[in-house]
């Protein structure tokens, strides 16, 4: 159960002895620990996996309060964000304290463990200074969008797999290629509920991720099926707070070129592949886990 997950990381941020990291921590709503889900489901629910579990639910969450001061979020999972009830130095802080914390335990960890996991907050720094940069101006560059994606997302859930793994003595190259591609889809189908999402099921404006910069598969599957004219104003609407009408227009165009179907038929081959991979192993829970992230609303 994942709540044991919540009281391991309580139980770190009390270890801190201050009352004000522990007020702030508590203002952050649960989330769905998918990371968690997938090394219980790999490793079992042992105190190992248990205090694996908090330290990447920890970098996580950390990486969470930084993208949103990054990103001028004002909400996260519905609520309020930090960055915009006690802004961006607070949020930055405990993001510094969670992912500090998180890495003080992984040294009681193997280095083995430790090594995987630091590997992957490097890769999803390097992710999300990619992010930044693509978003700086409009792009129609799949393949930087897919590693960044990669870095960004499937890297810490490819981690979790592979540390799964190696805390069950399983397949440690089966289960790491099981996250990356379930990792990747989640952030495909994360960027197409941007667009096919009522703003009140999101929590966020429509189409807030191109209003912010950032030009995501459907995205760049657009423009290269718009005429010229087209795509000139396409990029004309880029990082600009959307008229109803220009929403409107991006949206027709999208449904007359199929192209959020294109994109999500991307994620769901991935999500395929992953399911492969764990039927092959008998592993049906895990397959369960892949199956689900497909049907998720969209
Ligand atoms: C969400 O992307 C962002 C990430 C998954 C990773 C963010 C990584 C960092 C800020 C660097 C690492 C920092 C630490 C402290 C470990 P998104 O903005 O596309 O998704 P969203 O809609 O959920 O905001
Ligand atoms: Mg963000």
């Amino acid at each position: 159960m994942t709540s044991a997950v919540d009281r391991k990381m309580e139980s770190y941020i009390e270890e801190l002895g201050d009352s004000r990291a522990l007020t702030l921590y508590r203002k952050l709503p649960k989330g769905k620990k998918l990371r968690t889900k997938l090394i219980f489901k790999i490793a079992g629910e042992s105190q190992e996996a248990i205090d694996v579990a908090s330290t990447v639910e920890m970098i996580h969450l950390a990486s969470l309060l930084h993208d949103d001061v990054i990103d001028g979020a004002t909400t996260r999972r519905g609520k309020i964000s930090v960055n915009a009830s006690d802004g961006d130095k607070s949020a930055i802080m405990l993001g510094d304290i969670l992912y500090s914390k998180a890495f003080y335990q992984l040294t009681d960890m193997s280095p083995q463990i430790a090594k995987i996991i630091s590997n992957a907050v490097i890769l999803l720094s390097l992710g999300e200074l990619a992010d930044v940069e693509l978003s700086s101006k409009f792009h129609t560059n799949k393949e930087a969008y897919l590693k960044m994606l990669y870095q960004k997302t499937a890297s810490l859930m490819e981690a979790s797999a592979e540390v799964g793994a190696i805390l069950a003595r399983k397949d440690r190259e089966l289960f790491r290629e099981y996250g990356k591609n379930l990792g990747i889809a989640f952030q495909m189908i994360d960027d197409i509920l941007d667009i096919t999402s009522d703003s009140k099921t999101l929590g966020k404006p429509a189409l807030h991720d191109f209003i912010e910069g950032k030009v995501t598969l459907p995205y760049i599957y657009l423009y290269e099926s718009l005429d010229r004219e087209e795509r000139e104003y396409l990029k004309s609407l880029h990082k600009k707070r959307l008229s109803e009408d220009e929403a409107l227009w991006i949206k027709g165009k999208m449904r007359e070129n199929r192209v959020v179907e294109r994109a999500y038929a991307e994620a769901k081959a991935l999500v395929e592949e992953a399911i492969k991979l764990m039927d092959s192993v008998g592993e049906e829970g895990l397959s369960d886990i892949a199956r689900a992230m497909i049907e998720r609303e969209f």
